[in-house]
């Protein structure tokens, strides 16, 4: 079983991500999570965070974390994700009364990994600036980092300019410092993340198939409609690949590299770049190739499990 704590910002694929996480509590258990701005600005993907966690009947702890970038100002991705950051579904008021445990997300996630007694997996599905913030702020904290799993950046094409994924161009300083921070990093950018995910008929069959299918069915089909006017045949349900990986790595392929993010404020801004530099180590696994079909069964048969709970 991995302990691990998850920084998002929710988000239509970082809720289907949660889905997936919470229909696994045998393989992770969640010590807590954190939002920051993204998708959405701050209050509202906390918002929509809580309405997840009480939908699901959870008790995780939570709190905000940083509402804009290090450096750079916050671009939102509501064409996408709608207004609120999580278009589709409607949650009753009761559900805004899910608790926050720490108005400080980073010094919340501090305690969390000093505190434990094994080591900690980070995952990310979002842009960086806690996780940057934690190891400048913490460095001790890295001793109990086993991993940092990330949804961000792409060795091939972006998505928010030609060459920079959405995640890392938002906060490119802070992608910069988790990449190059030594940890070891599993990176699930655009080259995997693109093929993770569903069709518009498995998407169908998700209609009144159950509670949690019900809620990805109304996430999906507005995600879905924003996605193909990028050009997507299916949806990428980019952030799940995070917790896919982590419930089945051997979906995916990767190959390691020693990687930084160009965080100027010029035209390739975000952009992944590989070191030439052979010293250090080469500590981030770049996944590469995704089995589509294992990938998007495991989440259908996630889902279909919470239906049953
Ligand atoms: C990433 O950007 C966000 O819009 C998604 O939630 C995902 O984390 C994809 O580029
Ligand atoms: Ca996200």
């Amino acid at each position: 079983k991995q302990n691990i704590v998850f920084d998002c910002d929710p988000g239509s694929d970082d809720s289907i991500a949660i889905l997936e996480t919470f229909a696994h509590p045998e393989a992770l258990q969640v010590l807590g999570m954190t939002t920051v701005g993204g998708n959405g600005i701050l209050a509202n993907v906390t918002k929509n965070l809580q309405h997840l966690l009480w939908f699901l009947k959870q008790e995780v702890p939570i709190a905000p974390g940083q509402a804009t970038p290090i450096i750079k100002n916050l671009q939102n991705a509501t064409d996408i994700h709608g207004e609120n950051g999580l278009a589709g579904p409607t949650f009753p008021a009761e559900a805004d009364k899910y608790p926050l445990a720490s108005n400080n997300g980073v010094t919340f996630l501090h305690q969390i990994i000093s505190q434990s007694s094994t080591p900690i997996t980070i995952v990310a599905t979002a842009p960086l600036t806690n996780i940057a913030l934690l190891l400048k702020v913490f460095p001790e904290d890295r001793e109990n980092i086993q991993q940092i799993v990330i949804m961000g950046g792409s060795l091939s094409k972006g998505n928010v300019t030609p060459q920079a994924e959405f995640n890392f161009f938002v906060d490119p300083d802070a992608a910069d410092i988790v990449l190059t921070s030594g940890l070891p990093i599993v990176l699930c950018g655009l080259d995997v993340t693109n093929n993770t995910g569903l069709s518009s008929e498995q998407i169908k069959t998700l209609e009144h198939r159950g509670p949690a299918s019900q809620l990805a069915y109304e996430i999906l089909t507005p995600y879905f409609q924003a996605e193909k006017g990028e050009g997507l045949k299916r949806a990428a349900i980019h952030d799940l690949a995070t917790i896919t990986y982590l419930l089945d790595p051997t979906i995916y392929q990767g190959e390691h590299y020693q990687l930084h993010v160009n965080s100027s404020w010029g035209e390739l801004r975000g952009q992944v770049e590989i070191n030439s530099t052979t010293e250090g180590s080469a500590n981030v696994l770049v996944l590469k190739k995704v089995d589509i079909e294992r990938a998007s069964q495991l989440l259908l048969d996630s889902l279909a499990l919470l239906d049953q709970k």
